[in-house]
């Protein structure tokens, strides 16, 4: 038998995948699974009661069914197990006989991945790092809402989405996925976008616990961290998800962490997600990420994905010698099915239908506007005044066509295909550079009819200057691409953007950078251009919301959710750790045996604990290029009248006005500094709230602090401990201008 890199079986002779390929039509659209008559569709019994009728009616082999995948329907041929599915990258075949369905997953990072290969269409949100710069909670129920929305309507009942690991490693080629460096404020943003999800009948997940900061060596790597530094930082990202966002699934990582692979890391799953959290769902493995069988089992893992080296065959061996209890199986099955129920996907079957593309456009283009963070605007230079405005330079970054997305399992496939390819020619494969056909030059035009708007390609600085000097005003558009499976070899923008962005500002004073990032990048050129805005990987209609805020239709009020540092001297590891050739990545097809012993480990130190993002860089007393929280509007807003008053939680109140001439959203961050006895970095954030607000308008605002987010880790109690003391409670609109400050003591 043969196996490939996820741990699929490859053994099927050519005769029976003939005949699979040729009745490919007949299995393709299966028959809406008719719940069964059986006690458990009592809708008037919890999930719980629910789950264990059904457990009572099954058999030792549909239970082992539920814990394992059969592969990957998007590559792999039609097989009578995989029949049902929807054709997407994970498949468990559910009860049929008690009309369970099966379990049919797609990756839908910032949109519903695949469409295109199964003939469907999705919205591309805005990069989940966008939505996180919004700092806006209703935002990011919206964002879930929408891919909730869309995978039903695709035929989906599970989202492979929810990414909250905090940006430990800034050139993480995953950033674009996740919601920023601090832990409250991620937490916080995916337990909503969980909690839309879930609102569209969908089971919902989140991802990847734990630890899995960096991609390079991701399958291989052994992350050693203490337990207070974890629970305080990426840790806290997950309990805030676990415990508000009440997701259906949680995916454990890769990566090993002190030691033993997050699929079967007794500490992460039983110790803290299941017991400490309390977490009732199922945990289901990254896809080819279990090792194991009884270990992987004992420490918390329900489900192997997308395969079944481990959790088929192997399992149902070790439930009959004993080695693994029915109460444990029964455990692993139930924790599937009562997922299954509360998420709704049992009594609310999917059911294929058209999405609204328009309504999508929109949804995408508020929540980019949202995000966008405006980093520099010397002497008013935006908002552009199209009636005073005879010419524009637009440059670079394939500007005149498209905006680039975030690769690997995210990428969303862009309608008509890869812009900056020939008609008929853009298909997505894995791996390529995809630009969404949203013109920034068509948008700039569309808003400033009566200009002169020139392109130029922006891939010769000489070239590029000339155009800017012949404009009134010039827009250079620079990117960095990243995705899943590498990490970014530097934070330097690529393709000697940096020398083309400096050539044009040299060249026209009334130069705009706008940024298409997934993670923050270094920018040596920061005096010379008159304004910056960092536009992330900004979805469908991107360029609209681009075109609106340098128009200023919009107010930007996006804040950034990770610090920008001078120079990647300033991380706390200066240099990524590249696994030895050893542990880089498996080659070709993998055995069982090869797959339990996983590739040799090596080790990353996270010494630096907790201080991740801004609490490094303030405790490390080393300045930035832009810090956390930061982000500027074309108004001005004042705080004032801050009070602090103790409760079941700690309420911060102060009055927040805007005392400019446009209406605006500001993100009001509150900080706290701790006890010194608490050894704490200078502070951290607590909590946030975006009001909208008109010109003029004064508006009182509190922010409710969960005591958690005052307390510390005590690895002694095994639990969070609020110090008795003072605490500096501090309140505005970026960690590096925090006007309002009092005290509190709490006992
Ligand atoms: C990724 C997951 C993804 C899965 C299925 C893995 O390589 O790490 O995020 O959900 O593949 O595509």
């Amino acid at each position: 038998m043969m196996y490939d890199h996820f741990g699929r079986r490859l053994a099927m002779s050519a005769l029976l995948l003939a005949t699979l390929a040729l009745s490919a039509p007949l299995f393709a659209q299966p028959p809406a699974q008719k719940p069964a008559p059986g006690p458990w569709m009592n809708t008037s019994l919890s999930p719980d009661e629910r789950a264990d009728l059904v457990i009572k009616a099954m058999t030792l082999d549909e239970k082992v069914a539920l814990l394992h995948g059969v592969g990957m329907p998007t590559d792999d041929p039609v097989t009578p197990e995989n029949a049902p599915s929807n054709r997407g990258v994970g498949y468990a075949v559910g009860v049929p006989r008690l009309g369970i369905p099966g379990i049919d997953m797609s990756d839908a990072a910032y949109g519903v991945r695949s469409s295109g290969v199964n003939g469907r269409y999705s919205t591309a949100l805005p990069a989940n790092v966008a939505a996180a710069s919004s700092w806006d909670v209703d935002a990011a129920y919206e964002y879930g809402a929408l891919i909730g929305r869309e995978l039903r309507a695709q035929g989906f009942n599970m989202t492979l989405g929810g990414g909250a690991n905090i940006t430990r490693e800034p050139r993480n080629g995953r950033t674009f996925e996740y919601l920023g460096e601090d832990p409250v404020l991620a937490g916080t943003l995916v337990a909503r976008l969980i909690q839309g999800t879930q609102s569209a009948h969908v089971v919902s997940d989140l991802k990847h616990y734990a630890l899995n900061d960096q991609e390079s060596g991701r399958t291989a790597v052994d992350i050693s961290i203490s337990k207070r530094a974890a629970r305080e930082s990426d840790l806290l990202a997950f309990e805030i998800a676990v415990t508000k966002g009440h997701p259906s699934a949680v995916m454990c990582s890769y990566n090993r962490v002190n030691g033993d692979f997050a699929c079967e890391n007794n500490f992460l799953l039983n110790e803290t997600l299941k017991q400490a959290w309390k977490f009732p769902g199922f945990v289901i493995s990254d896809w080819g990420a279990t090792h194991s069988t009884e270990k992987a089992s004992a420490a918390g893992l329900d489900n192997e994905q997308p395969g079944d080296f481990f959790y088929n065959a192997k399992f149902k061996a070790a439930v009959e010698a004993g080695r693994i209890s029915t109460a444990e199986l029964d455990e692993h099955v139930h924790r599937i099915l009562r997922s299954m129920f509360e998420a709704g996907v049992i009594d609310h079957p999917r059911q294929r239908s058209v999405i609204d593309p328009f309504a999508g456009f929109e949804t995408a283009r508020k929540i980019e506007e949202g995000g966008i963070v405006l980093l520099k605007n010397e002497k008013a230079a935006l908002p552009l005044n199209a009636a005073k405005i005879k010419s524009i330079a637009v440059i670079g970054a394939h500007s005149d066509v498209g905006m680039i997305s975030g690769g690997g399992s995210a990428q969303v496939d862009p309608i008509g295909g890869n812009a900056i390819m020939p008609p008929g020619e853009g298909a997505t494969h894995w791996q390529d550079h995809i630009w969404f056909p949203s013109s920034p030059l068509k948008a700039i035009k569309a808003r400033a009819p009566q200009a002169t708007v020139s392109y130029d390609p922006g891939t010769d600085a000489a070239a590029a200057a000339e155009a800017a000097k012949k404009a009134d005003v010039a827009i250079v558009f620079a990117y960095q691409w990243e995705a899943e499976g590498m990490d970014l070899p530097s934070m330097s923008l690529p393709e000697h953007q940096d020398d083309i962005v400096a050539a044009v500002a040299a060249a026209n004073p009334h130069t705009i950078v706008v940024l298409e990032t997934g993670s923050p990048v270094t920018m040596p050129w920061v005096e010379k251009p008159a304004a910056i805005l960092e536009a992330w990987y900004s979805g469908s209609d991107g360029a609209s919301a681009v075109g609106n805020i340098l128009f200023g239709t919009v107010n930007p009020s996006g804040k950034l959710a990770n610090t920008f540092p001078k120079s990647e001297a300033d991380l706390p590891h200066p240099v990524v750790t590249m696994p030895p050739p050893a542990s880089d990545h498996f080659d070709g097809p993998a055995s069982p045996e090869q797959w339990a012993k996983g590739l040799p480990p090596f080790p990353v130190a996270y010494d630096e604990g907790v201080k991740v993002g801004y609490k490094w860089y303030d405790a490390e007393k080393k300045p930035v290029l832009f810090p956390f929280g930061f982000g500027l509007s074309y108004t001005t807003y004042a705080y004032s009248d801050l009070k602090v008053a103790e409760g079941d939680t700690v309420k911060v109140t102060f009055t927040l006005a805007n005392t400019g001439a446009r209406a605006g959203a500001e993100v009001a961050e509150v900080y706290a500094a701790l006890p010194a006895a608490a050894q704490e970095p200078p502070k951290r954030l607590v909590g946030f709230a975006k009001v909208k607000l008109d010109s003029k308008q004064k508006q009182t605002v509190t922010v409710e602090v969960d005591k958690k987010y005052l307390s510390i880790f005590d690895e002694a109690k095994n639990d969070w401990s609020l110090l008795p003391g003072e605490y500096t409670i501090l309140v505005g609109g970026s960690s590096q201008d925090l006007p309002l400050k009092t005290t509190v003591t709490l006992k």
